[in-house]
């Protein structure tokens, strides 16, 4: 398919060029193909939503055009959109992305969930949170956005992800209750917290080659890789875990499909398995086991 492909159409308003765009998008397999579309154009036209659908029947500037023909291009090249636009939404909040940031998946609102059911709701308690391998900083921000009293660290082994998540925390007006802070897993970790959160890597070594081009080619290889078995990153959070969890804290992971039964293997062999008071496990919105929580 050319990459001029928008040059198919003489003198497109926002709405035509949705239009067409979608019905090209849709023959390619996007399944988002509408809404790619329209926040190409909006990006490429610089407006938001509301813009786009007051103002959908006039036509495009050639200076809109330009800006959208590379964008069309990259998405069709399968880029994500949120690589595209470097931004992202999770639990409602906007995030943005580098390339060394993990695209947020809305299967991770699952911890968050899963979190504020196991914690008092809005508490007003000062509650302490850490979040391990927090990339955008999407989990630790999205709690914070909910527990008004709270505060936390993110951790991550990759500096640029944690500038990223710096200024996250500032664009959402988080930077006071959020820290962030570069370490190996626990190693530079101090203090203990009454919530633990975590999304490792959890995709074995072997299979990252046989993941979809969105994912394998521009997913940063460190948020992906766990390791040969994909779940080596457990086992330093099981070990590390009660030294840093407060008397009744919880930890919550997120993991891969068909892993829970190895991690839990894991969890009864270590540190944390032996002072574990409950555990709850939670699946995501279609229905596959995704979180573990445990208490001790
Ligand atoms: C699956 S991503 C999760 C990112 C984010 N929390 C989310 O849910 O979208 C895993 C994150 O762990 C980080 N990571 C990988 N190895 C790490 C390590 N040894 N110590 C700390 N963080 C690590 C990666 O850089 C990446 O940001």
């Amino acid at each position: 398919m050319s990459q001029n492909l928008i040059d198919e159409l003489a003198q497109p308003t926002l709405h035509s060029m949705q239009h067409f765009l979608s019905q090209k998008f849709e023959a390619l397999g996007i399944e988002t193909a509408a809404l790619d579309a329209r926040l190409l154009i909006q990006h490429a036209a610089a407006i938001n939503h509301a813009a786009f659908i007051r103002d959908a029947s006039r036509l495009m500037s050639p200076a809109e055009l330009e800006m959208l023909r590379p964008l069309v291009a990259r998405r069709i090249a399968r880029e994500p959109i949120s690589r595209i636009l470097d931004k992202a939404e999770f639990w409602s909040l906007p995030f943005n992305l580098s390339a060394d940031t993990l695209d947020p998946r809305p299967d991770t609102e699952t911890l968050v969930e899963l979190a504020l059911e196991l914690l008092p709701p809005k508490t007003t308690q000062t509650l302490k949170l850490l979040d391990l391998g927090t990339g955008s900083g999407c989990i630790l921000l999205s709690l914070l956005s909910e527990w008004p009293a709270a505060s936390g660290v993110g951790v991550d082994i990759s500096a640029s992800a944690l500038a990223m998540a710096d200024q996250n925390a500032r664009n959402l007006g988080l930077e006071g209750r959020a820290a962030f802070v570069k370490s190996n897993w626990f190693e530079t970790v101090s203090g203990q917290f009454e919530l633990i959160v975590s999304n490792p890597p959890y995709i074995p070594t072997a299979e990252i080659e046989t993941l979809s081009a969105e994912v394998a080619k521009y997913d940063p290889l460190a948020a992906l890789d766990g390791g040969p078995s994909g779940i080596e990153p457990y086992k330093l959070l099981f070990e590390g875990a009660p030294q840093h969890l407060a008397p009744g804290g919880w930890l919550i992971v997120e993991y891969g499909y068909g892993q829970l039964e190895d991690i839990c293997k894991l969890l009864e062999a270590s540190p944390l398995g032996r002072i574990m008071k409950q555990r709850e496990v939670r699946a995501d919105l279609a229905g596959i086991d995704r979180c573990l929580a445990v208490q001790i």
